[in-house]
């Protein structure tokens, strides 16, 4: 074994948006910065998803902190993209249509009556419209849509645009990355920041953050407390062609799929929520039931092509809120689980850990999502 580094900068375990971000805004402050990334950066959950930023169109009852966390990242959200463009050169396609929630029967009628007044209790900027009112902003919907719900504060880009940038970004501001190297231990010491074990080189950074997604619990060496609770839940996911931008302009979630059309002609339809482990295969069966969901919602869908068919894996908590900030080992620090959410709170997540690790700070919603939280007794 070779003793690769010994420097006084940050180490961050993992190159998804979550630690290529926290990496860009560390640098930015002086800070030298170095990622080990097991395979390429942003290849795994971060360019899966659907690039939704999701408030009150994935608000879910007695998931008050969640919520909270999405609308601190969307005040954030328009100056770290423009930030993040003009430093970079690129552009993350950021869209502020705004998302529609649809009900197609009486049953679902109801369910998205009550989740209005659930969004209307939160202070959501969210407004009923009828049947009609839906099919006049958006003519592709079916003539039996019932009605909807408009959330014009859910915002969207394209992820893997976001990847790219932020990637640029990081290099640019002079981060060290370091792909296809899999980090295969953190080797605790007393008093002082874990060892990490990567390719036959031992590592030993100031300070180190563990943003390894759905794989966050699994490197060797990480014992009790230690270990993020975190699960992969898979999505399937696909991507249809559109002949026109104008084929859908807002985000649409229907009782069984979301639509999300992005400015390169793609029209992302996702995705399934599963518990089966690591399991990598586009099946049958969800590739059918989100064609269908969507075809009900618009006919129209059942001409286009398929563009892609694919899946990933949301890094899922017990609450499903990420898990962010120390762990109670000196300069080791967790910033992972971020589930169906990663993608809006890539800003927050960004600002609450750079400035946790430069300044101390640790304000009250990040306390909150403290790592150490499902230990038995916190
Ligand atoms: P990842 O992107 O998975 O990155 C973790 C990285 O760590 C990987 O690149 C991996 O290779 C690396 N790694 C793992 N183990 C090691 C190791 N031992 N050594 C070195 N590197 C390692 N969120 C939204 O906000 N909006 C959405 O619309 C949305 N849609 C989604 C749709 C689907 C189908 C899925 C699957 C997710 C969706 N998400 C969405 C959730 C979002 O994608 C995730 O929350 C987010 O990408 C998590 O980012 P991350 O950087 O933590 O994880
Ligand atoms: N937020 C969308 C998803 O996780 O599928």
């Amino acid at each position: 074994m070779t003793d690769a580094s010994r420097h006084s900068g940050t180490l961050i375990v993992g190159g998804g948006v979550i630690g290529l971000s926290i990496g860009w805004r560390l640098l930015q402050r002086g800070e030298p910065v170095t990622i080990l990334e097991r395979g390429e950066a942003g290849q795994e959950a971060s360019s899966a998803a659907a690039g939704m930023l999701s408030i009150a169109n994935e608000v879910h009852y007695q998931e008050d902190l969640n919520l909270l966390l999405r609308m601190e990242s969307m005040r954030l959200y328009p100056d770290f993209v423009s930030e993040l463009e003009s430093f970079a050169g690129s552009s993350v396609d950021y869209r502020t249509e705004g998302a529609i929630a649809i009900s197609l029967h009486a049953d679902d009628t109801a369910e998205l009556k009550n989740l209005f007044e659930y969004q209307l209790e939160r202070k959501l900027p969210v407004r009923w419209m009828s049947g009609e009112e839906v099919r006049e902003l958006e003519p592709g919907v079916a003539g039996f849509v019932v009605a909807g719900v408009m959330c014009p504060m859910d915002h969207q880009v394209n992820n893997r645009l976001l990847v790219s940038t932020l990637r640029a970004a990081f290099l640019k501001a002079g981060g060290t990355l370091r792909e296809h190297c899999e980090v295969s231990e953190l080797r605790m010491e007393d008093g002082r920041p874990p060892a990490i074990v990567a390719q036959g080189e031992e590592w030993r950074p100031a300070r180190v953050v563990l943003a390894a997604g759905s794989w966050s619990g699994l490197i060797p060496g990480l014992d009790g407390w230690l270990r993020p609770l975190v699960r992969p839940v898979k999505g399937q996911i696909l991507a249809l062609r559109m002949p026109s931008p104008d084929f859908l302009v807002h985000m649409l979630k229907t009782p069984d799929v979301y639509m999300a059309p992005k400015s390169d002609g793609r029209l992302v339809i996702g995705a399934t929520v599963e518990e089966v482990g690591f399991n990598r295969d586009f099946t049958a069966g969800a590739g059918y039931e989100l064609l269908k969901g969507a075809w009900r919602a618009m006919p129209s869908v059942y001409e286009l092509p398929i563009d892609e068919m694919w899946c990933g894996f949301r890094p899922g908590s017990r609450d499903n809120a990420p898990l962010l900030g120390e762990t109670g080992v000196e300069g080791f620090y967790v910033a992972t689980g971020h589930y169906r959410n990663g993608i809006v709170n890539t800003p927050i997540t960004a600002k609450y850990m750079s400035e946790l690790i430069l300044d101390g700070n640790r304000p009250e919603l990040l306390l909150k999502l403290s790592p150490g939280r499902f230990a038995s007794g916190a």
